[in-house]
């Protein structure tokens, strides 16, 4: 499930039109010029986007593509994962994590979260590959990770990168929720081989439409992505590899350009609000917040909370004019479209336990400290 856009309560859970307010005349503008110059797809508005992105990353390249799901596909093919291969990652995720790894033709398996940070556990990771390594078939052997920066908090890298090179596997990062978040000083999209943004219109840093980014520090791998998002192609009609129609259109790249500008005062807005709820939250028993691990800035894509009786809690607030979002409801692992790998209840406990006990709450920049105390207020009124 995706974050629900705008909806008409007292206290949103997103508001989107109060973001674009300011913005409008300049986007308006970059339309219709874009429109006179008839330029809708690639050209100078991409790569001035690309480069602007990866400055703000930290990354020495940004591929602007389609989405987040086509940044994920295109990385994981441009790393020369395909058939037969085998991928890791977390059951606590949005399935386009998963379609990704299927849709190159590989096969996934799941590690379990942490039960605090609800994140890629590290030490789970480690024994998971220790039981391929050690014992498993080499065609059970993954060939990649992918952590995903969930909620806009950073995974704990570093082991998972000293994993990485001790079985020489690759690491993607879905860093589809982590615009601007940070890890012991590094940015998201900087910390595995690739990294995979969304800029899909809830996210931090969102387009009026569709649209996301690899980036990566191999040159090489850049270039393979740019061929890849253009049908493969280096020169028109020339196809050195069969590749997707992946472009990222000009008139988003425009307006990407135009709201990057203001991402990093909007990432500090929300860590506002989230420093707010946390001190809020202390003193609510029921109420224990999704852990950010120290070394880690969030850019707060989402506030998440866990809380008992999770469902009666969402109605109350909503009966307040508050809304919420689940993130997620049920685990990939457990999904009607994954029934034929046979996975079942139990299997990974904490992924499962943070289903039925996450809800996230109202974070926007433009939300503001005194609508955040009324969603903590209503929290606090709650008695079933
Ligand atoms: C964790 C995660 N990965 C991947 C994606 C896919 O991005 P998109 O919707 O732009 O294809 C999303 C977006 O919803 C996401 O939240």
């Amino acid at each position: 499930m995706k974050a629900a856009v705008a909806v008409a309560t007292d206290i949103p859970f997103l508001d989107l039109v109060a973001q674009h307010a300011p913005l409008k005349e300049e986007i308006v503008r970059l339309i219709s010029e874009t429109l006179d110059s008839a330029a809708f797809v690639g050209g100078a508005q991409v790569a001035s986007f690309e480069k602007e992105f990866a400055g703000f990353v930290g990354a020495a390249h940004a591929v602007g593509v389609s989405n987040g799901t086509d940044a994920l596909r295109l990385a994981l093919h441009g790393m020369g994962i395909g058939h037969g291969d085998r991928v890791v990652t977390v059951p606590n995720t949005f399935i386009a994590t998963t379609e990704a790894i299927s849709q190159v033709g590989a096969k996934f398996d799941f590690v379990d979260v942490d039960a605090d940070t609800c994140l890629m556990d590290p030490n789970r990771l480690e024994s998971f590959l220790r039981d391929r390594f050690d014992k498993g078939p080499a065609s059970q052997r993954p060939r990649a990770i992918v952590p995903v920066h969930l909620y806009g908090h950073c995974v704990d890298m570093d082991p998972i990168v000293g994993l990485a090179a001790k079985y020489e596997l690759l690491v993607l990062e879905d860093a589809a929720q982590a615009h601007g978040a940070r890890y012991k000083g590094r940015g998201a999209g900087t910390l595995g081989h690739a990294a995979a943004f969304s800029f899909y219109a809830a996210k931090n840093l969102g387009a009026c439409g569709e649209a996301g980014a690899v980036t990566t520090a191999n040159a090489a791998l850049a270039e393979k992505i740019r061929i890849l998002r253009e049908h493969g192609q280096n020169v028109k009609y020339y196809h050195p590899l069969e590749g997707y129609n992946a472009r990222l259109d000009a008139m988003q790249a425009g307006i990407l350009r135009i709201k990057l500008r203001g991402l990093e005062q909007w990432n500090a807005s929300r860590r506002e609000i989230a420093a707010f709820y946390d001190s809020a939250f202390a003193s609510i028993d029921s109420v224990r917040p999704v852990k950010v691990r120290a070394g880690n800035v969030s850019c707060y894509h989402l506030y998440v909370i866990h809380v008992p009786r999770r469902d009666a809690l969402q109605v109350h607030l909503k009966a307040k004019g508050i809304g919420t979002g689940l993130h997620y409801p049920l685990p990939l692992h457990l999904q009607e479209c994954y029934a034929s790998l046979q996975y079942s209840a139990g299997d990974f406990p904490n992924a499962e336990s943070s289903a039925s006990t996450l809800l996230s709450l109202p974070m926007f920049p433009e939300l503001g400290i005194e609508r955040a105390r009324r969603v903590v207020d209503a929290i606090a009124s709650f008695r079933e």
